[in-house]
């Protein structure tokens, strides 16, 4: 994986744990400055990410307050969530 993704998952600080987030919460946040994204049972803030996507701001907002675990897992399911895991800031309950 590009060193410059390594690089900035080791600048980003941790993100706040929130606990449950229901669906209807996550579907809020679909902006640019305040996207969450569900990625295997867990839900993460992709904000401070998105410019650093090798793919794209697009493809991430095309999940924006919602699912990207399919997506995500037929693009490159090589790369390792560790990435992005001080993004997690819940857990997705119903
Ligand atoms: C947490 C979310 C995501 C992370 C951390 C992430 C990470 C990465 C990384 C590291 C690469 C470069 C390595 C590679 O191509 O194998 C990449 C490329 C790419 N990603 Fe993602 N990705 C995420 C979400 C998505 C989503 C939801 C899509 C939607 C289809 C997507 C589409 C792509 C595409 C098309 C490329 C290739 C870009 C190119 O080679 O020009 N990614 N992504």
């Amino acid at each position: 994986m590009a060193s410059a993704q390594i690089a900035w998952s080791q600048r980003q600080k941790k993100l706040d744990y929130i606990g449950d987030i229901t669906r209807e919460e996550l579907s809020k946040h679909n902006k640019v400055e305040d996207c969450w994204v569900s990625f295997q049972g867990f839900v993460y803030n992709m904000s401070s990410y998105l410019e650093m996507h090798p793919g794209g701001v697009e493809r991430i907002m095309n999940c924006a307050g919602g699912d990207m675990t399919e997506d995500y897992m037929n693009r490159h399911r090589w790369v390792s969530p560790n990435l992005f895991e001080k993004l997690k800031i819940g857990k997705l309950v119903n």
